[in-house]
């Protein structure tokens, strides 16, 4: 990853004056203004990203990194299509994006990365397990500095997973914007993905017994996400 952060956000201002006269949609589920955050604070020149599901974050992306992969279905048989909605979009940079269409359930576990990821977002399938499926088959592709962003953290799942990755140690958490969550990968050793190690894991050392020798005494749990109640920001209590 090269080049500076830049502080203005021309991809989404050009976004914003495309969709407000030309296209309205349903498709994206990432406000415009979330975008924008994302788009300040990505460095430029981003050589590789990836992401699962597809739409606004694509039209994006595809502008910010040279080589863009998208794992998503391919749903262009739908009135409110996430693919179409990206393909039509003039300021997408189709030359630069890959398809992998399928579930990523069944597609990440048989893809062979030809390089190493500055960015991946996950947005795709919600329900869990499948975003930390996701995160299984990726994690190990995602640059030292690279980013890693989790969309919708205001589901209790994803939540947890956010908590889990806020302790860990490939990870410190950049910040939130909206429902997203944004972490770096640090140079902490890849936690091995085919071995076991729980006992490694701060999540996990800051739970159990403090009997345990393996208990972290440096702070209690934090589950910084979860108490966050994401949902409850995009839900306020007492209104319907
Ligand atoms: C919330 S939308 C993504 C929104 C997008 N990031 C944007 O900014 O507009 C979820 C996407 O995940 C895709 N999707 C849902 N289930 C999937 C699955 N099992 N495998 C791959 N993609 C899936 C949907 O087709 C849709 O494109």
């Amino acid at each position: 990853m090269t080049g500076a952060v830049r502080s203005s956000t021309p991809i989404m201002d050009a976004y914003d004056t495309w969709e407000t006269t030309a296209r309205n949609h349903n498709a994206g589920t990432f406000s415009t203004e979330v975008l924008r955050m994302i788009e300040r604070i990505l460095p430029k020149g981003m050589a590789a990203s990836a992401e699962t599901g597809c739409g606004k974050s694509t039209v994006l992306l595809s502008n910010l990194s040279e080589s863009h992969t998208v794992f998503a279905l391919d749903d262009r048989n739908l009135d409110d299509s996430s693919v179409d909605f990206y393909e039509s979009c003039p300021l997408t940079q189709l030359n630069r994006i890959e398809t992998v269409f399928g579930p990523t359930q069944i597609m990440l576990p048989k893809h062979a990365h030809m390089r190493r990821y500055d960015l991946v977002l996950l947005d795709g399938p919600h329900g869990w397990p499948f975003p930390e499926l996701e995160y299984y088959f990726l994690y190990p592709h995602i640059e030292t500095g690279g980013l890693l962003i989790l969309d919708d953290c205001n589901i209790p799942t994803i939540a947890r997973m956010a908590d889990i990755l806020a302790e860990d140690a490939m990870w410190t958490l950049e910040g939130f914007a909206s429902t997203t969550v944004i972490f770096r990968r640090t140079s902490a050793p890849l936690f091995d993905p085919t071995g076991d190690g729980w006992w490694e894991q701060r999540f996990n050392r800051r739970r159990v017994s403090p009997k345990r020798d393996i208990y972290l005494t440096d702070a209690s749990p934090l589950d910084i996400v979860s108490e966050a109640r994401l949902d409850l920001t995009v839900f306020p209590a007492g209104k319907p």
